[in-house]
């Protein structure tokens, strides 16, 4: 089932999006056409689309997304879409939704580039559709989405992480995406434009849901079930990724021996699936995987303190609702 199926008239706007995203995608004959259109059919939350409809409702009195809307909501998940595809080649990741990724499918070389086709077309259509003062704050927010990927590869395998470098991290990689999907869906609704009370709330709200959600999605790395993430278990943990519960846990680890299980998998010798379970069992009986749960718990309650804010109506009843699908989802 869809993310959004529980709210028929966001599942609406976004069918409207996906056929934008089709007919951006369609190139007579090609390889665009049929390697992207593969990826766009797969079944995609349509998570930042669904936020700037959802703001933009909120913004206009529960009126459906006006075209310009539904054009901007799919030039963000085309850029979401783009960020994967190059996402998938760094992390060496062989699945994406279910599937096999497209550079498994493609290759890298066309996977690259068909990311940057999808790039080209997302810039295309916010500047034919955005008031220039959004298109500005989108390049600052696209190059904070790439220096968070350029970190991650960088402390690749640096155990002594601190968490105020991995919040900085998922900042840039998702928050910032999911704060300027919120923006963007309130402010072209905003007759004036004005970035006003409203606005600077859904922005927020946008944030703290986007640091949680990479939190979660960081949790179902390791204890996740594959047949719904859609991603095989661990692969955080073997590229040397360092997440929030493995910087928990090895703060208690004074024997060293966490440590040196990472380091192994890392490595790939010996046997890195049995040395993988016995991380996520320590993780889980220090209690570091419920602690991290609380972090996202915590952010997900300052995304719904700030809801309080917002005018009171069925939109905003169902942004309320996707914060906590948000929290429990397991895939
Ligand atoms: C998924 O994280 C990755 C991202 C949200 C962004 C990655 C960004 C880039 C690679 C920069 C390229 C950007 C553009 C605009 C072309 P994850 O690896 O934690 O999640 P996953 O498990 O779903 O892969
Ligand atoms: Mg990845």
């Amino acid at each position: 089932m869809s993310f959004w199926a529980p709210f028929p008239e966001i599942q609406q706007d976004l069918d409207r999006v996906r056929s934008v995203i089709d007919s951006e995608i369609s190139t007579p004959g090609g390889i665009v056409s049929q390697g992207l259109g593969d990826l766009a059919r797969r079944d995609a939350k349509l998570l930042r689309p669904g936020f700037t409809v959802l703001a933009a409702r909120i913004r206009n009195g529960g009126n459906p997304a006006s075209e310009g809307i539904v054009h901007l909501a799919a030039a963000i998940e085309m850029l979401h879409m783009a960020s994967l595809i190059h996402d998938d080649i760094v992390d060496n990741a062989a699945t994406r939704r279910g599937q096999e990724a497209l550079h498994v499918t493609h290759g890298s070389r066309l996977a690259v580039l068909l990311g940057d086709f999808l790039f080209a077309r997302s810039f295309t259509l916010v500047a034919e559709h955005a008031r220039s003062s959004n298109a500005r704050v989108l390049s600052p927010s696209v190059a904070r989405l790439v220096s968070a990927a350029i970190a991650e590869v960088n402390d690749q395998g640096q155990l002594d992480l601190s968490p105020r470098r991995y919040l900085h991290r998922i900042v840039g990689k998702t928050a910032i995406l999911f704060a300027l999907s919120f923006h963007v869906g309130a402010v072209e609704s905003t007759p004036t434009g004005e970035d006003d009370r409203v606005v600077q709330t859904l922005r927020r709200i946008g944030y703290n849901l986007g640091v949680g959600f990479q939190i979660v999605d960081d949790l179902l790395d390791i204890s996740g079930d594959p047949a719904k993430t859609g991603k095989p278990r661990g692969t955080d943990l073997r590229s040397g990724i360092i997440t929030l519960p493995l910087i928990v846990a090895l703060q208690q680890d004074p024997k060293n021996e966490l440590s040196g299980m990472v380091r192994e998998i890392r490595r790939g010798r010996g046997h890195v699936d049995r040395l993988l379970e016995q991380v996520t069992r320590r993780l889980e009986q220090s209690g570091a995987l419920s602690a991290t749960a609380a972090v996202a718990e915590r952010y997900t309650h300052r995304a719904n303190r700030e809801l309080m804010r917002l005018p009171l109506g069925r939109d905003r009843e169902i942004l309320g609702s996707v914060a906590v699908r948000l929290l429990q989802r397991s895939a």
